[in-house]
């Protein structure tokens, strides 16, 4: 029986959006190289990139060309046009992972990414279970919300989980017999988990979880979209771990900064494929296309996976000072472990003008760094990390 709602008495806010969101005392007017400019005049040192996603910094010339050059061809067409920059982007991709995952779906953002390769793992093995990892982060929508870690607790909101989910606590592999069994459609797992705070499941785990799952012909989804595009210093985590699997979702440095993902299929996933299979109206459009296709030849042509391989071991090296005791993650996902509150440490940090972000641990320190990044931004960071408390 319906029942009424109960309404408390509420005016909207004076900016008229939903205050769902934290926010930092920062007013951003723009950007240029891997600095914010704020309107009372600071310049910021940006070592978070919006949640990874600024991988090229801000006004990266030829991202911006590629976004102009695109815009005043055609800003619009959807996946019932074929499309000359949709194939090179998706051949571009598939290339730069290396790993034999053929064919790309574009869509727009990373929950949908996973939502599509959970719903073909489903419809591959006829099964109903996705395992998960302790700690993971997959989105908010229904789908990727049920396999991320405490959002039934926290945030999730829909009635009940779509299918049936079971985690497994990270690096245990005596679990991994245990819960992934004949009755599991997919695995999801981020290699190096981003929310949790920069946690490296390293290469055993993974290779665990891909030899369990070709014992019972379950799929391996490898969640990427805070870890891939580079961000390890390798083309995709897989690649770094030398573990393959089914399917790699990746979104955020993607596009660096324009909206898009993609989910990347082994010939075996996608010779399941039919037409109205999968589907959406932006995913794929000209313009996330060409920025896609404009990303991987940045990331290729100016170096810039050897720049996080090598800027990030500065920081390894460099960056335990001050209330730092250690260094986790990998690449440029980094987390700096820190004996006080992350929160504070972030909150001096910004103060000193450099921006960082935190995690799920209350004692980590996220870095988000642009794969742009110098030598002498990882220095700034090591002397502000310095003058502050231990
Ligand atoms: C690993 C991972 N997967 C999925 C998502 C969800 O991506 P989106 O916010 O684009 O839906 C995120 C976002 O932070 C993420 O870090």
């Amino acid at each position: 029986m319906k029942t009424a709602v109960s309404h408390a008495a509420w005016s909207p806010p004076a900016d008229h959006l939903a205050h769902v969101y934290a926010q930092w005392p920062l007013d951003v007017v723009d950007a240029s190289g891997v600095h914010l400019h704020t309107r009372e005049g600071r310049r910021i040192l940006d070592l978070y990139g919006g949640h990874a996603v600024a991988a090229l910094g801000y006004s990266h010339p030829r991202l911006l060309a590629a976004l102009e050059g695109q815009a005043h061809a055609l800003i619009f067409q959807s996946n019932a046009v074929p499309l000359a920059v949709r194939a090179r982007a998706a051949t571009k991709l598939t290339k730069f992972a290396g790993l034999g995952l053929n064919t790309a779906f574009f869509i727009s953002t990373g929950a949908e990414a996973n939502e599509n390769a959970m719903k073909l793992a489903f419809k591959i093995t006829g099964r109903r279970k996705i395992v998960a990892v302790e700690g993971s982060f997959h989105g908010r929508t229904a789908a990727a919300g049920a396999v991320t870690w405490g959002a039934m607790q926290k945030w999730y909101g829909f009635p009940n989980a779509p299918f049936d989910v079971e985690f497994i606590p990270k690096g245990e592999f005596a679990a991994i017999p245990r819960v992934v069994g004949t009755d599991t459609a997919a695995v999801i797992v981020e290699p190096v988990q981003g929310v949790a705070g920069a946690v490296d499941l390293g290469r055993d785990f993974l290779a665990a979880l891909r030899a369990r799952c070709d014992e019972v012909c379950a799929q391996l989804i490898f969640d990427e979209v805070q870890c891939g595009m580079g961000r390890t210093g390798h083309p995709f985590a897989a690649n770094m771990y030398g573990v393959t699997p089914d399917m790699i979702t990746t979104a955020k440095a993607l596009g660096a900064g324009f909206p898009c993902a993609a989910l990347l299929m082994a010939d075996h996933v996608a010779s399941h494929l039919k037409v109205d299979d999968l589907g959406t109206t932006f995913g794929g459009g000209p313009m996330a296309c060409a920025l896609i296709e404009a990303v991987v030849d940045i990331i290729e042509s100016e170096g810039l996976l050897e720049n996080v391989r090598k800027l990030s071991q500065r920081m390894r090296d460099t960056c335990v000072v001050g209330p730092v005791t250690g260094v986790q993650g990998a690449g440029f996902l980094t987390g700096l472990r820190t004996r006080r509150p992350a929160k504070d440490v972030q909150r001096e940090l910004l103060e000193r003008d450099i921006l960082t972000g935190t995690s799920a641990d209350p004692h980590v320190v996220r870095i988000l760094a642009p794969f742009v990044l110098d030598a002498s931004h990882i220095d700034a960071l090591r002397d502000s990390l310095a003058s502050l408390a231990a």
